[in-house]
């Protein structure tokens, strides 16, 4: 309503779209700066003026309102001040669905998330692809659009043909019976061991010449032949692995709309490829592989035996899932290093007269180091991620013992996690270490749903809650801040979904734990003259955090 008003205000001055302006408009960090700005550098070109001059003259000309209070320039900008009482009133009516939009119109976005390689365990670096993938579904439902969350699991490629020839190997059946994960673990470490290329991780396939790697390669000829053995070892590395995943995305309380098998489009990939031969598009090489010409380069879409590649699949997948979902966008989330290859799927299916690669988007993100190390499942060097969370759970059922709460050790540990991963942009990396997992103070889950609790006690301790009427004489800066903090929250969740950033949601929730708890460090609630306002400004928090934790899938608990 406040942004509203300014829009407004200035549209009757300025020559520009309201919704050009309402992108302009900024939320100055520093409250001397106003609550909203509008900056006028935009405006300088065509008015030959300095932004200076022009933000002065506007600030001048635009008169206040009931609910915008003072208008003020300040270099080049036009900062306007609300009416922190008018802005109090609309705090308290918030509900359950504070931040909720229907911007999106039920529109369709499919998000590709998590898809872990089947044979190896997930480790603590598969786990940002899959809670941002969550976080970022949430966030979309919530703005009103249809999500579609899909899993592609590794089920094909070069790793499984390298499991294969290790268990073919070296396998043992009592091990297998017993633990298969920590067996099939220990074979292809094995393997990765005996080949002697570099590899670079996400990009393997393309750097691999080594007579293990060719054994590897032979192997998935075989199995896309069908060949019986190899298929037969194929089925229990799959059966075991998912198993494992399962687990995992239980702890974590996350579900899919689809669980499928990289394989299941390969055979898609291949007719795709057959129909770009046929319309030249594509071009065969005389050992039998298959590439497009991106920027005057080769990329090849077919290996020289014919076996289907990474990118195979993803084209066949690509078009199935825009056939059947007929989405309006599609997100892959998947570590950096595969930047290149989605580049070259969205060309190839671009150049194949695909319209919908269009609207094909790559969220990237860093990597998760742990020390100085990038974790790679071939070196060993993994922390698995079941045991980061069971150790999590484990510390936060020690807390909850010493305070004597109910808490849920699940839902601490787990939203420790999370937050770890979420609270950092998804370009940068993430340094995970066992002392930041295991801390529950500061900038972490725990704070935060400990802080909701508190309100929460607040509220269940009250006597008055539907009583006082909520007359306040001033307001204190405290509660001012928190007023303002819970305003902004629905424009920091749009924004969320337009950059794709959940780290936003992050750091807003806990500015806003933040300045409720120095809130209720000097605002005493319960038995002050305040009381009913108070109380209503608390639930007006409990009600924002619990959302803003929920976009982030992160549980609350009443009592901690
Ligand atoms: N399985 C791949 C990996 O572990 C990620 C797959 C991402 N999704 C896709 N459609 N390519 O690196």
């Amino acid at each position: 309503m406040f942004k509203k008003e300014i829009i407004n205000l200035l549209s009757k001055q300025i020559k520009l779209k309201p919704e050009k302006i309402s992108n302009l408009i900024e939320i100055p960090q520093i409250s001397e700066f106003g609550d909203y700005a509008f900056p006028c550098f935009v405006l300088s070109k065509k008015h030959k003026k300095s932004p200076n001059q022009i933000a002065e003259k506007l600030a001048k000309q635009i008169k206040p309102t009931k609910i915008i209070d003072k208008i003020e320039s300040k270099a080049g900008y036009i900062n306007f001040f609300i009416n922190k009482n008018k802005l109090a009133q609309e705090i308290l009516k918030i509900n359950a669905n504070f931040g909720k939009t229907n911007l999106g119109k039920k529109k369709k976005i499919a998000i590709d998330f998590s898809a872990p390689n089947i044979g190896k365990p997930m480790h603590i670096g598969h786990i940002r692809s899959t809670i941002l993938g969550d976080s970022l579904m949430r966030i979309y439902e919530f703005l009103g659009y249809n999500t579609i969350g899909i899993n592609y699991l590794g089920d094909v490629g070069l790793h499984i043909g390298k499991l294969i020839v290790a268990y073919e190997l070296w396998s043992n059946k009592q091990a297998l019976k017993k633990d298969p994960i920590a067996e099939l673990l220990r074979l292809y470490i094995k393997f990765c061991g005996k080949e002697k290329t570099k590899i670079r991780e996400g990009l393997e396939e393309e750097f691999q010449e080594d007579k293990w790697t060719t054994k590897a390669k032979e192997k998935l000829k075989l199995l896309e032949l069908g060949n019986k053995k190899t298929h037969k070892i194929w089925n229990e590395i799959q059966k075991a692995s998912g198993k494992g995943f399962d687990k995992v995305y239980d702890m974590l309380k996350i579900d899919f709309h689809e669980t499928v098998g990289q394989s299941q489009f390969g055979d898609k990939g291949k007719q795709v490829i057959i129909n770009a031969l046929e319309k030249g598009i594509a071009k065969k090489e005389e050992d039998g592989a298959v590439y497009v010409e991106l920027n005057k380069q080769k990329k090849y879409i077919l290996r020289s035996n014919e076996t289907a590649s990474y990118i195979t699949y993803d084209l066949g997948a690509a078009i199935e899932r825009a056939k059947k979902y007929n989405f309006e966008k599609m997100i892959y989330i998947t570590d950096f290093r595969q930047k290149q290859h989605f580049e070259s799927l969205f060309a190839t299916l671009k150049l194949m007269g695909y319209a919908f690669a269009d609207n094909m988007i790559h969220l990237p993100f860093g990597t998760v180091k742990f020390g100085k190390e990038i974790i790679a499942t071939r070196k060993g060097n993994i922390i698995l991620l079941k045991q980061v969370l069971e150790k999590t759970i484990e510390k936060a059922k020690q807390e909850i013992k010493k305070r004597k709460t109910k808490g849920s050790p699940e839902k601490v540990g787990v939203g420790a996690i999370k937050y770890i991963i979420l609270k950092n942009e998804p370009v940068k990396d993430v340094q995970f270490s066992w002392e930041q997992a295991l801390s529950f103070e500061g900038n972490t889950g725990p704070y935060l749903q400990y802080s909701y609790a508190r309100a929460s006690s607040i509220i269940k301790k009250s006597k008055n809650f539907n009583k006082i009427k909520s007359k306040k004489n001033k307001l204190t800066k405290q509660e001012i801040e928190l007023i303002k903090l819970i305003s902004n929250f629905p424009q920091t969740v749009q924004d969320a979904g337009k950059q794709m950033n959940p780290a936003l949601i992050a750091t807003y929730s806990h500015e806003l734990a933040k300045a409720f708890n120095e809130f209720y460090q000097s605002c005493r609630v319960i038995g002050d003259k305040s009381e009913g306002f108070r109380l209503r400004l608390v639930d007006a928090f409990r009600t924002t955090l619990h959302n803003a934790l929920h976009l982030l899938g992160i549980e609350v608990m009443e009592e901690m």
